[in-house]
């Protein structure tokens, strides 16, 4: 999105249109690249996001940062905790050669939702 008011005029729109329910997540910013957030479930339910800015690391000295999932500063800047769905529903994706859906497993993360300490 061209910047930050294109997502909360996003919103009117989606919200004046009967929509309001497909606002998952946000408006909001990230904790780690401070961008803005809007997270929108489609009519089929697929989890899309609009976005607005970005962090640039050019210095090729710099050193990757490992976040823990408990950091709130990993989480949003404002701390908003991220709805259950976030968690519990995602979409069924397709194999691109056979077209089955594609099998899911068990959850690798110990924890599937991060606590929140704001
Ligand atoms: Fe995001």
């Amino acid at each position: 999105m061209k910047d930050p008011m294109s997502l909360i005029d996003g919103c009117d729109v989606l919200a004046s249109m009967g929509y309001a329910k497909n606002i998952e997540r946000g408006p909001g910013r990230h904790g780690l690249s401070n961008a803005f957030f809007l997270y929108l479930r489609d009519p089929d339910g697929h989890r899309i996001e609009l976005y607005n800015g970005d962090y640039l690391t050019s210095d090729p000295d710099f050193k990757p940062i490992k976040w823990d999932l408990n950091d709130p500063l990993r989480q949003t800047f404002w701390g908003h905790e991220a709805p259950d769905s976030w968690f519990d529903e995602a979409s069924i994706v397709l194999d691109v050669h056979t077209e089955e859906p594609v099998e899911t497993g068990e959850p690798k993360l110990k924890k599937t939702k991060p606590q929140f300490m704001i």
